[in-house]
């Protein structure tokens, strides 16, 4: 599968949301990141479930809801029914990670992955990687766009890369923070299979350009 590209909307002006994912959707992406934070798990907070149900109605590419709150469990549901087809929730918020997981997998047509932070080590992930559509690795401490790439992950991506393949597991990965088009290449050259672009897309003046630069670099 080629590289794939999901903007994520935390860096869009949401006085004119429509017009902007428009404009990603035409210049290429392949998904739609949305954001979800609960001032809580992270010191921001952002978009609920309506958000989402008003996104679903102005596009037809998927939306991936990453979950940075605290018990997602409460809120598969609604996420759902608002319109998500990706749902990653965060390693170190759940305790319970094998349940949530089969919780979101009991939902039709919804992929489900787990997040995991720059400290979090990947071997907590060994007992469901098994179970699981994506694994998303965050190269920032989420909680903001516009950070900078956490260089380690990319041993990190290599490392996951590995353990999928010892697994014989499917699962593809998904990176998250701090893509450029200098560095989209690497990481894609390094295992992923999904590039999260917030700022370098969303933040950038002529969205569709910005966009199509990075998919160029991937080549
Ligand atoms: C950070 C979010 C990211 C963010 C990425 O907490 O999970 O999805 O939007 O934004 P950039 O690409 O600006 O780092
Ligand atoms: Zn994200």
């Amino acid at each position: 599968m080629h590289t794939k590209i999901a903007t994520s909307i935390l860096s869009a002006d949401f006085s004119c949301l429509k017009e902007q994912v428009k404009e990603a959707e035409k210049a290429g992406a392949d998904l739609i990141h949305i954001d979800v934070m609960d001032g809580h798990f992270v010191p921001n907070i952002t978009i609920g479930p309506a958000v989402v149900k008003s996104v679903k109605k102005i596009t037809d590419l998927p939306l991936d809801v990453h979950l940075m709150i605290e018990h997602p469990e409460f809120y598969i549901d609604d996420f759902v029914s608002a319109g998500a087809d990706w749902i990653s929730v965060h390693l170190e918020a759940c305790p319970h990670l094998h349940r949530t997981v089969h919780l979101v997998k009991s939902k039709p047509n919804v992929k489900v992955g787990v997040a995991v932070n720059p400290a979090t080590a990947l071997t907590n992930l060994v007992n469901v990687v098994d179970l699981l559509d994506f694994v998303l690795i965050m190269s920032v401490n989420p909680g903001f766009g516009g950070q900078e790439f956490i260089t380690q992950s990319i041993g990190k991506i290599k490392f996951l890369k590995q353990m999928l393949k010892e697994k014989s597991s499917k699962a593809f990965i998904e990176v998250d923070g701090g893509i450029t088009a200098d560095n989209a290449k690497q990481v894609a050259l390094a295992g992923a299979d999904v590039l999260v672009a917030g700022n370098s897309v969303f933040g950038q003046e002529n969205i569709g350009e910005a966009l199509q630069k990075i998919l160029k670099s991937l080549g």
